[in-house]
């Protein structure tokens, strides 16, 4: 096959003059007839016969034909539209496609791996189970994601975000080495790895979709939270979700004056129950409740 692929963009598609504008600099012909045209662009999955770039969601696209489905994010549209086209591409050349999304979420993975495992090397673990404070909110996050039926993607996605969400505190940590009062400024910079972590990772693109988790999961649903104060549904959802099962670990695990000890499991329960609503998501906390409750009729706390 030697030609071009056309392209067509339906008018469903939101991006339309973008989408062109990034076509016609990439030298494709895009054809205003569906029939002569060989890929389409589109919000709405409804051709079988070719191949199809669908936009699902702003962030989100699924390149399609017959035998390959892929399905790919990306935090910018533009960047988006330009390897859905490459990839369309490749797809519409060869069958055995050379996959550009891998490569970049391969790439992608291994930054977020780096820091995950930097996370761990600075956190204190837990000799029974050998599992540190963002594993074990990691591990409850995917328990939790399991028992709401969320599907592999987003587990995935939110076990990534648990994993990264106390990033910032990597600066602080190493800072309280070097102070004489390290116990009366732990709480006070303690505060700021939100702020710090946020900061941090917003210098690189491929981790921006966890700087809402990392700068938002001590906000508190009533607005008494930090760093930001803000409240309800102004708190971004995974920020609420991972701060919640954040909140639980801390309590079971970490005395703080603002607990007064470590809790128990049940105790942090009991507080969960009576704060929903209040520092959290009613919604969250009250699936959470149940769930961990669940969860520990048939497994050993960690
Ligand atoms: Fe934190
Ligand atoms: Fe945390």
């Amino acid at each position: 096959m030697n030609k071009f692929p056309t392209f067509f963009i339906d008018n469903s598609f939101s991006d339309k003059t973008l989408c062109e504008k990034i076509l016609n600099r990439m030298k494709f012909t895009v054809s205003t007839s569906f029939d002569n045209s060989d890929i389409i662009i589109s919000s709405k999955r409804s051709y079988d016969d070719k191949i199809c770039i669908f936009f699902e969601k702003q962030n989100r696209v699924v390149i399609s034909n017959s035998s390959d489905f892929t399905a790919i994010e990306d935090s910018k549209i533009f960047n988006l539209i330009e390897l859905s086209i490459l990839k369309s591409t490749f797809l519409f050349y060869d069958n055995n496609v050379y996959n550009l999304y891998d490569l970049k979420d391969r790439y992608r993975n291994k930054i977020s791996k780096f820091l995950q495992a930097l996370v761990v090397t600075m956190e204190v673990e837990d000799k029974d189970t050998n599992m540190s404070h963002s594993q074990r909110v990691a591990f409850y996050s995917e328990e939790f994601s399991k028992f709401l039926g969320k599907d592999d993607d987003e587990i995935k996605k939110i076990k990534e975000l648990a994993m990264l969400h106390d990033i910032g505190r990597i600066g602080i940590e190493q800072l309280m080495l070097f102070t004489p009062t390290r116990i009366n400024d732990f709480e006070t910079w303690d505060l700021e790895h939100t702020v710090t972590g946020s900061i941090f990772l917003s210098s690189i693109d491929e981790l921006w979709f966890s700087v809402p988790v990392v700068r938002s999961h001590h906000e508190f649903w009533n607005g008494t939270g930090y760093p930001d104060g803000l409240s309800g549904e102004e708190i971004p959802y995974y920020a609420r979700y991972i701060g919640l099962i954040d909140w639980f670990d801390i309590a079971t695990h970490t005395a703080t004056s603002e607990y007064e000890g470590i809790l128990s499991p049940q105790q942090a329960i009991d507080f969960i129950s009576n704060n929903s609503g209040i520092l959290f998501d009613p919604i969250l906390a009250n699936k959470f409740v149940e769930f961990i409750n669940n969860f520990l009729e048939k497994n050993k706390f960690v």
